[in-house]
């Protein structure tokens, strides 16, 4: 589904996430939030630090946040906002953590041409699996 009413409580949660963003370095704050096939949301925000490698962008950080909740789950949905009117498909990291916990995932994001659908298998063809 793609409608805009279908993906307004995952964008409502990840703009709320979004303001609780720690991007002091770059002032990009980013939010997340994805749906679980049982039907279950989890938010996130990029966290970043003064060692700047050690940040954990929002997609992750919403990851994360359900594995710690559910252990196991999979994604049907995850929706990607940030604060300035750009592009914000998610980087090439989180397509392969997003991948790893939602093979048939659909990514909700701010794209060029506005907002925008598309399968992770699409963001990332030919994702690494070990099985
Ligand atoms: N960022 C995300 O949170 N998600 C992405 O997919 C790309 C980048 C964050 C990381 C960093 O805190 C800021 O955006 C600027 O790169």
């Amino acid at each position: 589904m793609s409608d805009q009413t279908h993906w307004q409580p995952l964008l409502e949660a990840a703009q709320a996430a979004m303001k609780n963003a720690h991007a002091p370095y770059s002032n990009f704050k980013v939010g997340a939030a994805l749906r679980t096939i049982a039907g279950k949301i989890f938010a996130g925000c990029n966290v970043e630090n003064a060692s700047y490698g050690m940040t954990n962008c929002a997609e992750r950080t919403a990851i994360f946040s359900a594995v710690a909740q559910l252990g196991s789950f999979e994604i049907a949905e995850i929706a990607v906002v940030c604060e300035q009117s750009v592009p914000c498909a998610p980087c090439g990291a989180c397509r392969q953590v997003i991948y790893e916990f939602g093979p048939k995932a659909i990514v909700y994001f701010q794209s060029a041409g506005g907002w925008k659908p598309m399968a992770i298998t699409e963001l990332l063809p030919e994702g690494f699996r070990l099985k």
